[in-house]
């Protein structure tokens, strides 16, 4: 493909909370031979990394406090983005725990906290393609990337499928905060694909995204 021999190919997906993008991007990542970045993730992890230091996530002094004291070490393992805070790397049972749920979009509503981790994320990419899914990835980390996607599927469909993984996750709550917060809210960038995933199966939206990225690199 034409710009994977250029600078490092950047495909972004953001979409809501279980709208499937993960799953979408971790299988277009494996297809093209990318590393899949979950950007959630590392707000998942500062968050935990809040919570573990008995900081409540609407403390937003204390948690400032904490963010000037604190390093983040991304890699990579099969594929896949790893993120390590304060020299922790934390389980998927641990990011997905309720009170990191429950934290997550107050921590990521501060503008810090977010420079902080979009600057990770380009420093990320600067030197290798990858497929990174999140809330801002098309709109605010790469707005120059060619290859935007958003995810999208109905609130019931979303609350199921997480009542479906026994997650306690309140989508509804953090839409309405990840829609409406200032810094970076949750948009759909204006040259974004869009893909219902309501109705469709995961490997149906990963031919679209797919079909789409290989057509605009001919
Ligand atoms: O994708 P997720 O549900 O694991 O993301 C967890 C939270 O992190 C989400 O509620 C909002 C925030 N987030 C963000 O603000 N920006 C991103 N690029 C990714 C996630």
């Amino acid at each position: 493909m034409k710009s994977m021999s250029q600078s490092p190919l950047i495909v972004a997906i953001d979409g809501p909370a279980a709208s499937g993008k993960s799953t979408v991007a971790r299988k277009v990542a494996a297809a093209l031979g990318l590393v899949f970045v979950n950007s959630g993730a590392m707000y998942r992890a500062f968050t935990w990394w809040v919570l573990e230091n008995g900081i409540d996530p609407g403390d937003t002094a204390a948690v400032l406090g904490l963010l000037k004291s604190t390093g983040f070490e991304c890699g990579e393992e099969d594929g896949t983005g790893t993120i390590a805070v304060g020299g922790v790397r934390m389980t998927r049972n641990e990011l997905a725990a309720s009170a990191v749920n429950a934290g997550v979009s107050l921590i990521a509503a501060i503008p810090e906290v977010r420079e902080r981790l979009v600057a990770e994320q380009r420093r990320y990419a600067s030197s290798r393609g990858v497929v990174m899914e999140g809330r801002d990835i098309g709109s605010v980390v790469f707005p120059d990337t060619t290859h935007k996607f958003y995810i999208d599927a109905s609130p019931e469909v979303r609350e199921a499928r997480r009542r479906a993984e026994g997650i306690v996750d309140s989508i509804a709550q953090r839409d309405r905060i990840d829609s409406s917060r200032k810094a970076s809210p949750l948009v759909i960038p204006d040259d974004a694909m869009v893909i219902d995933s309501s109705e469709l199966g995961i490997d149906e939206v990963v031919g679209s995204v797919l079909e789409r990225i290989r057509s605009s690199a001919e």
